[in-house]
């Protein structure tokens, strides 16, 4: 057991009929951090955190939240969580303003508590105009926005986001990833899902990538990236004259075969980005002169393909 850890799961499964949706998931998250869990839909990853938050009961293996088991210390756990999606709204016909300040009271602040608590949340999340607007009348995105509030009345030390921005305008994604960043500034740990690889890059100091109930990788967002060996190298040459030189020269120090470009740009797949050095030395000293030098990083959608064989789709949950 192991406290500075908010999140330490072994070998979680969930089977549903003969559906194991979650097969086998450990993992951890450190206090203070934001884990990404990255799958594409059906993954298992809202199984996953909704056996975390202890409202689905594992079939095997068994899980901690800040060194309370979920099973047998359920009480204590829930109150160190918050989960997004929970905020059951009171009243459609009740204002923002009125539907949040009922639950923070719900959750034991004073009526005028509740009022400034409510206030202040409205504002974080840009809401401030729609306070005195019935929930009747929010876009998709403002109820989004309402929740992930709603979730934070509590001021839980871990967080649960299940999927926080899917279906959410550009502008709206980049708000939140704002509100996230500044409640682990405050202290909080964030377990989010997501199947945007870009926001599991934008945001996570770790990532799970799961697929069909497994965890298949587990790294830095950086880190992912280098595992995977698809950084290349481009360069542009001077004089067209001597492209196919530059290409055997670049081909014999890398050891891979090159392809080039319509523009005639030298493109060739770069495992040890130390080689770099090499290439351009050696170009140098053919007195071949660059006009362009590019290493490219592969994207995490090319780490999703390399590790699931799939290639990704970004479906709406709802
Ligand atoms: N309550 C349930 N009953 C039966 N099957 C379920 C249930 N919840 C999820 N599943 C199945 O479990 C798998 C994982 O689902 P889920 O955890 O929702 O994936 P994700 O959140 O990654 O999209 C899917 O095949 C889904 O159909
Ligand atoms: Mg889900």
């Amino acid at each position: 057991m192991n406290s500075h850890l908010a999140v330490e799961a072994n070998n979680l499964v969930k089977i549903f009929g003969s559906n194991r949706a979650v097969d086998g998931v450990s993992l951890e998250v450190p206090a203070g951090r934001i884990c990404g869990v990255l799958g594409p839909n059906g993954a298992g990853k809202t199984t996953t955190i909704n056996m975390l938050a202890t409202l689905l009961t594992p079939d095997g293996g068994s899980a901690r939240i800040f060194g309370h088991d979920i099973v047998t210390d359920t009480q204590h756990v829930r109150q160190l969580i918050g989960l997004t999606g929970q905020f059951a709204t009171i009243d459609e016909n009740l204002t923002a303003m009125e539907n949040l300040r009922i639950f923070a009271m719900l959750l034991g602040y004073s009526w005028k508590d509740a009022k400034t608590k409510a206030e202040e949340l409205l504002e974080e999340f840009g809401l401030t105009e729609a306070a005195n607007r019935t929930l009747a009348k929010f876009s998709g995105g403002m109820r989004r926005r309402l929740d992930l509030a709603a979730s934070l009345l509590s001021q839980p030390p871990l967080l649960f986001l299940d999927e926080p921005t899917t279906g959410l305008d550009p502008r709206t994604r980049s708000q939140m990833w704002g509100t996230i960043r500044r409640l682990v500034q405050s202290g909080s740990t964030v377990l989010l899902t997501t199947q945007y690889l870009d926001e599991a890059d934008q945001l996570a100091d770790d990532i799970y990538v799961i697929d069909r109930g497994k965890v298949v990788g587990h790294d830095t967002p950086s880190g992912l990236k280098q595992s995977v060996d698809l950084s290349s190298l481009h360069l542009q040459i001077e004089d067209a004259d001597r492209l196919s030189e530059a290409t055997n020269i670049a081909e014999r120090i890398l050891g891979e075969s090159a392809q080039i470009s319509e523009a005639a740009e030298i493109s060739i797949p770069l495992k040890r980005s130390d080689q770099l050095t090499d290439v351009l030395i050696a170009l140098q000293h053919e007195d071949i002169h660059l006009t362009a030098i590019n290493v490219q990083q592969p994207s995490l959608d090319d780490v999703f393909f390399a590790l699931t064989g799939e290639v990704t789709t970004y479906e709406a949950a709802d």
